[in-house]
């Protein structure tokens, strides 16, 4: 760590602050000066970790400065002539050499893969770690269900989780929104509003929670049972489940967003339950819902096709008795129309190569409350 020795120096690239001292690594091999600059020695070392990712390894600097393009496809063999490498070709087109890299102005602000060729903060890399603290907050807000808590018990256990791990709770204030988390009984389809209401045996009630955390969104939801519940409520939660495992099982790149609600519905009028329309899953990730739009329904015209490093939601609401909805005076809960119950799950999806990974998945610490998933 030294004094910079120039005149306008950047600011700290970890603080922000006025930074007079300079990495010595990024002075020697003169890196530009807006990542190397520091405040204090303080402020360098805390950054160290992941400041250092911006020194190109050893032997990257090489390749960047003979960029002509043999080194992919064509050899200078003996004799210095070109020779192509042995390859069954599959067409008459053959590889010619590839001119010297072209070079973008230092005023360009640039990707961290430009100077040394190595992408080093991967966009979904640590995704999973990222949306599964909205995992851990549910799971908190499971494990506090009995008669006799309201509904604004577990949003107070919601908001006190997500931020005691340093997230914020996305529903809070969102469209005025006035909770941290959505809490939906009986009847209510989706969007409940946690209030005074105690739970009541025989109840079963959704808990919806999506964390905003290191800037992007991690949305998911389960309904559970309050005290005893009937066997129709407990055949509902359970296809309900099912529905969405069954939707999952189908993620992976080529797949018609339009499929999901065709399976979705396959599944619960099978069991003679019906499909919300009015509520959609969505892609989701530095923002909170965003294209594309994901109908549980059937006969749908969603538009799309799953892609890898897609994140998007499903959450179907499958109803006992009518598919219709209608809104509350409060413009948020939305209830069955016939007044039988709804039950809803909701995880947030990462397609990848050959299928997807649930980044909301149960944690092996997740609390035991579904019957059908005991061993
Ligand atoms: N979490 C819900 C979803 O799955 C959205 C809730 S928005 C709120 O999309 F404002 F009601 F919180
Ligand atoms: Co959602
Ligand atoms: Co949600």
């Amino acid at each position: 760590m030294e004094k910079g020795a120039s005149e306008a120096s950047a600011p700290c690239a970890r603080c922000g602050k006025p930074a007079q001292l300079q990495c010595p690594k990024c002075a020697e091999l003169k890196l530009p000066r807006e990542n190397a600059a520091f405040c204090t020695q303080d402020c360098f070392r805390a950054a160290w970790s992941s400041h250092k990712s911006v020194h190109p390894k050893p032997g990257a600097l090489a390749s960047q400065q003979s960029p002509e393009g043999w080194k992919y496809c064509l050899r200078k063999g003996r004799g210095r002539a070109l020779q192509l490498p042995r390859f069954e070709w599959t067409g008459p087109l053959r590889p010619y050499p590839i001119s010297k890299m072209r070079v973008v102005p230092d005023e360009i602000e640039k990707p961290d893969w430009a100077l040394d060729g190595i992408p080093k903060i991967e966009p979904d890399s640590d995704l999973q770690k990222r949306v599964e603290i909205a995992r851990e907050v549910l799971d908190a807000a499971a494990r506090v269900i009995k008669p006799g808590i309201t509904t604004d018990e577990i949003d107070r256990v919601v908001h006190e989780e997500t931020i005691a791990r340093g997230g914020y709770p996305s529903p809070l204030n969102y469209h005025f929104f006035p909770k941290s988390c959505c809490t939906s009984v009986n009847e209510v389809i989706c969007h409940g509003i946690p209030d005074a209401r105690k739970l009541e045996d025989g109840d079963i009630v959704n808990v919806d929670v999506t964390v905003y955390y290191k800037g992007v969104h991690g949305d998911l939801n389960e309904t559970y049972f309050v005290g005893n519940v009937d066997e129709a409520s407990k055949q509902l939660v359970r296809c309900t489940y099912e529905c969405l495992e069954k939707a999952i099982a189908i993620v992976k790149p080529g797949v018609r967003f339009r499929e999901v609600g065709e399976i979705i519905n396959r599944h619960a009028s099978m069991s003679g339950l019906s499909v919300v329309k009015s509520y959609c899953g969505h892609g989701i990730g530095e923002l909170f819902h965003c294209a594309p739009n994901i109908p549980h329904y059937s006969r749908n015209k969603a538009v799309g096709i799953m892609k890898a490093g897609q994140t998007f939601t499903i959450e179907p609401m499958i109803n006992a008795g009518v598919w219709n909805d209608r809104l509350w005076p409060d413009d948020w809960t939305a209830v069955t129309t016939d007044g039988k119950r709804s039950a809803q799950f909701e995880h947030t999806l990462l397609v990848t190569d050959t299928g997807c990974e649930v980044l909301t998945a149960r944690l092996p610490s997740s609390p035991d409350v579904f019957p059908w998933l005991k061993p």
